[in-house]
């Protein structure tokens, strides 16, 4: 969603904004604008509506020179995305500015209150309203940082705000509560702020996360942590290890093509020192709680959104299957909003490949609450879901910009099968099922590998279905998820309308819209439930429908009843779901391309959902 950047130092800033904001463009983005305090000590502000090519061609005509300044990619919330609407927000004196992240939920009696005194508002945003409270609560001879926190004790809701004022110049002060920002320490007196790592990580890769309630003073000169309430703060410096090239294409058309390649590496890095061949069990350092803490977990409740909730729906299977404990999934959404029956003796498990997921959060915290111990499946080191979380896995995934999830989707499911290993031997599966699933998830990477070099043959097919008004995904056990998973990557990517469901489920209402002209995708590699598959696709055929069907290797007696295949190596069937998914990803990204989708910034999509 929308991004933060902000500069302070000896260099120009106008540049390094917009070079930041570039970075922050995979997260989603309407509107975009910077704001540089001048030579001439007043506030230069340019935002335009639309993407940053346009605020660049404002910039090229503007120039705005200065050596401080603070920059913004707006998601749509509060107010259609027009240049009004667009950040900084000013004072009426145009002596402050403000960008703003999250939502301000007290702010239409913010709004009225400041209305009755006489104030202007010129946007329909909630944001504008923290700049209007800064201005009246600035006390003659006073300074932009105490300013900001008077104003901020009236504020309820999310934000993450970096604010500049030609009042208190060469200075930036920044504040979260809920929404993500961290500082970038540079060299030679230069500080950075950014709503995620990639904004700042050209310049440097020493960052400081800041906490709910911090607020923070950049100047050349360094910078000072504070909290809203407890004062002055230290925060921990923490290195950033990966580097630019991880958030480039590499050679890759689209980041999203070069995240389903990435795969067999980051299924690696998932299981790098984790698995115990010997043993036929995982280790996991992350995972800091006693056996006999886990001996008493009664039931797991998983919970996540989007993909990850998928992921998480695979984790079901494997979780009660293979360790035989009790297992639920909750759209986070959901969770926190109901009543939902968790205790100290259920174990959470918040699965997010930000960190930062709104929904995903409350949830966790709502667990927190009712005692449950919360465990965290992430892919962002330093985020704030990893460090609410008692303990958890890394993916070690490395950054995912395309919006729509591909590794780290995969990533996910291994993590949950390494936690199922883990939790299976000390339950009870034996030690030759333990190895047996331990040599399938080391030959993974390979098998990923030979799927991938697929990609020509599913490009052709996509040219087959590419103008498809629908397309109903269909798979059984294990695969349902998978079939989910496949609908909406290609839902997000190329705009039509798919459906997952449960195969069988077929026949109490899909069914009806099955005619010649409606592609189905069936799941269906030998697993315990093929031969039901197998029914189900006869089913299909036998209404004309067109079948496109992921089997294994060698599974000719269904290459003669479907329209179309796509062939995956045998694996264990926990694991299955990890190959069976990247022909979808495949198959989604070429008939997004061929039908002309901006694939890695789908419209109306935002990379992590920071708002409820
Ligand atoms: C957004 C993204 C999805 C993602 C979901 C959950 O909707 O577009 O790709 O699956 O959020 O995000 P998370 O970061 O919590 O996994």
């Amino acid at each position: 969603m929308c991004g933060i950047v902000g500069y302070v130092g000896p260099r120009q800033a106008s540049g390094l904004l917009v070079e930041g904001l570039r970075r922050l463009e995979y997260r989603g983005y309407d509107s975009a604008g910077i704001t540089i305090l001048g030579p001439d000590g007043d506030l230069h502000t340019v935002k335009r509506a639309g993407k940053l090519d346009e605020l660049d061609r404002a910039i090229a005509v503007d120039r705005p020179a200065g050596t401080c300044g603070i920059g913004h990619t707006r998601w749509a919330t509060h107010g259609p995305p027009t240049r009004d609407n667009a950040h900084p927000h000013t004072s009426a004196d145009g002596s402050i500015a403000l960008v703003h992240n999250g939502i301000i939920e007290n702010a239409g009696t913010l709004r009225t209150k400041l209305q009755a005194e006489g104030v202007v508002f010129r946007s329909e945003t909630d944001t504008e309203v923290v700049v209007h409270l800064v201005d009246r609560l600035w006390v003659k001879g006073g300074t932009l940082e105490d300013a900001v926190a008077k104003a901020l004790e009236q504020v309820i809701g999310a934000y993450g705000i970096a604010v500049v004022s030609s009042r208190d110049p060469n200075k930036i002060v920044v504040a979260r509560n809920g929404s993500p920002l961290l500082l970038g320490v540079g060299n030679d007196g230069e500080v950075l702020v950014g709503s995620d790592a990639a904004a700042v990580i050209a310049h440097t890769r020493n960052v400081v996360y800041l906490d709910d309630g911090d607020y923070a003073v950049l100047t050349p000169d360094g910078y000072r942590t504070y909290h809203l309430r407890q004062g002055p703060v230290q925060r921990q410096v923490h290195r950033v290890t990966w580097d630019l090239e991880a958030i480039e294409k590499g050679g890759f058309e689209h980041f999203m093509l070069k995240e389903i390649f990435e795969q067999p590496r980051s299924l690696e890095d998932v299981m790098r020192g984790r698995l115990l061949e010997e043993e036929g069990a995982a280790r996991l350092g992350g995972v800091t709680v006693s056996d006999a803490d886990l001996q008493g977990i009664e039931r797991i409740v998983l919970t996540a959104c989007g993909t990850s909730w998928h992921s998480a729906l695979i984790g079901e299977y494997m979780l009660e299957e293979l360790a035989r404990i009790p297992t639920k999934v909750e759209y986070a959404s959901e969770f926190r909003y109901k009543n939902p029956v968790v205790d100290e003796k259920t174990l959470v498990i918040v699965i997010s490949q930000s960190g930062e997921t709104a929904d995903t959060l409350a949830a966790l915290r709502e667990a927190r609450r009712r005692g449950a111990k919360v465990m965290g499946i992430v892919n962002t080191v330093g985020s704030t879901i990893a460090r609410e979380t008692d303990f958890g896995v890394h993916l070690h995934a490395g950054p995912e910009i395309g919006v729509a999830s591909t590794k780290a989707f995969t990533s996910q499911v291994a993590a949950l099968a390494l936690f199922t290993l883990y939790m299976a031997r000390r339950r009870s599966l034996s030690i030759l099922e333990g190895r047996k699933l331990v040599a399938a998830l080391q030959a993974l990477p390979g098998q990923v590998t030979e799927i991938l070099q697929q990609n020509d043959r599913i490009r052709e097919l996509a040219k087959v279905y590419q103008d498809a008004p629908n397309v109903l995904y269909l798979g059984r056990g294990y695969q349902f998820p998978v079939a989910l998973e496949g609908a909406l990557k290609l839902k997000e990517v190329s705009y039509i309308h798919a459906e997952g469901y449960p195969a069988a489920e077929m026949k109490h209402g899909p069914i009806a819209l099955i005619d010649e002209n409606m592609p189905v995708v069936f799941l269906a590699p030998r697993d315990g439930v093929y031969h039901k598959v197998v029914s189900n696709i006869e089913e299909v055929k036998a209404r004309d429908g067109q079948v496109i069907a992921v089997v294994n290797n060698g599974a000719e007696e269904l290459l003669g009843i479907v329209d179309h295949f796509i062939q995956i190596p045998e694996t264990h069937p926990a694991l299955l779901p990890i190959l069976t998914v990247i022909p979808l990803q495949l198959l989604a990204y070429h008939i997004a391309l061929l039908r002309g989708c901006d694939v890695d910034q789908p419209r109306n999509l935002a990379k992590s959902v920071t708002v409820e």
